[in-house]
C-alpha cells in the first residue's frame, strides 16, 4: 500500500460517483483521510467520509466545513451538465449551472482556505475539461462554466503563491463515468453515439475516470511542490493533436 498521502487531509467534491469517487478512492489508498463532499453517498461507503453538501449553496458548504478541522489537499470535482447551444438554456438554468461548476469552487474554497493556510503541503485541483480550451458542439453553458474553471484556477495560482498553495487542474476529455453513461441513454442511438464521442479523441477512446484520478492525485502530491498554475490535459490527445483525414 502507498503512503504518499499517509497523515493528510482531503476533501473531494463530487466525490460519489464518477472521476470524484475514483480520486476518493486513490487518496485513501494513499493513506489520506478523504472527506467526500457530495449531494449523494454514491459509492462511498468503506472509503471516505461523507459529508452531504451541496457546493451551490452556502449555508450547505459551512455546515460541511463546521466537521473539518484539518485540510491539506482540495479536489473541486462536483459539477452538473448542461446541453445545447447560446439559445437553449433560460437565464435561470445558466445560472444554476454557473453556480455550481463555478462559484461552487469559490464557495468551497474560501472555507477551504483557512485551514490549508495551516497545512504543510497544501493544494487546490480543480476539475475543469478540454471544453475550456476546445469549442465541442452543443455544449454553449457548460464549456463557459469550464473556461471560467480554467482562468479561476491560474488567478488562484497567483494569489496563494507567496503562501505555498498550490492551484492547479486537470482538462479530461470525455471520460466513461455515469455522466457520460447519462448523456448516451438520452441519444436516439446510443452505441453511435458511444462510437462518434470515441472518435472524437485521437487515441480512438474514451479516457477512465481512474486515468485522471491518477492526474489529480499527481498534481495533489506532496512530492509536487513545484507545480502550480498548470492545466494538464488526460484527454487522448483532443486538445493537442490534429490528425490528417
Ligand atoms: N465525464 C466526462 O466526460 C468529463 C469530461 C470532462 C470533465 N468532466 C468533469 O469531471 C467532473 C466529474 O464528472 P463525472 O463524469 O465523474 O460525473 P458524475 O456525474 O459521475 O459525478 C459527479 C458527482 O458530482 C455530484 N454533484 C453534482 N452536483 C453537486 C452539487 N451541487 N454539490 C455536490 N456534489 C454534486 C454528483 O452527485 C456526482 O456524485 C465534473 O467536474 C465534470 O465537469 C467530466
Amino acid at each position: 500500500m502507498s503512503t504518499e498521502f499517509a497523515g493528510l487531509k482531503a476533501v473531494v467534491t463530487g466525490a460519489g460517483s464518477g472521476i470524484g469517487l475514483a480520486t476518493a478512492k486513490m487518496l485513501a489508498a494513499g493513506g489520506a483521510h478523504v472527506y467526500g463532499l457530495d449531494i449523494a453517498e454514491g459509492g462511498l461507503a468503506g472509503t471516505a467520509e461523507w459529508l452531504s453538501c451541496d457546493v451551490g449553496d452556502d449555508a450547505s458548504v459551512a455546515a460541511a466545513f463546521s466537521k473539518i478541522s484539518a485540510l491539506d489537499i482540495v479536489i473541486n470535482g462536483a459539477a452538473i451538465s448542461a446541453v445545447g447551444n447560446v439559445e437553449a438554456n433560460t437565464s435561470d438554468e445558466w445560472a444554476r449551472v454557473m453556480n455550481i461548476n463555478v462559484t461552487g469552487i469559490a464557495r468551497v474554497c474560501r472555507h477551504a482556505l483557512p485551514l490549508l493556510r495551516k497545512s504543510k503541503s497544501p493544494s487546490i485541483t480543480n476539475v475543469c475539461s478540454v471544453a475550456a480550451t476546445a469549442g465541442i458542439p452543443k455544449r454553449a453553458l457548460y464549456s463557459a462554466t469550464k473556461g471560467a474553471v480554467l482562468s479561476l484556477t491560474m488567478a488562484m495560482a497567483n494569489d496563494y503563491v507567496a503562501e505555498g498553495i498550490r492551484v492547479n487542474c486537470v482538462n479530461p476529455g470525455t471520460a466513461d463515468t455515469p455522466w457520460v453513461q447519462r448523456l448516451l441513454a438520452q441519444a436516439a442511438d446510443p452505441a453511435a453515439e458511444k462510437k462518434a464521442l470515441e472518435a472524437r479523441q485521437p487515441m480512438g477512446r474514451l479516457v477512465s475516470a481512474d486515468e485522471v484520478a491518477r492526474a489529480l492525485c499527481f498534481l495533489a502530491s506532496p512530492l509536487q511542490g513545484a507545480i502550480t498554475a498548470t492545466s494538464l490535459e488526460v484527454d487522448g490527445g483532443m486538445q493537442g493533436l490534429r490528425i490528417p483525414k
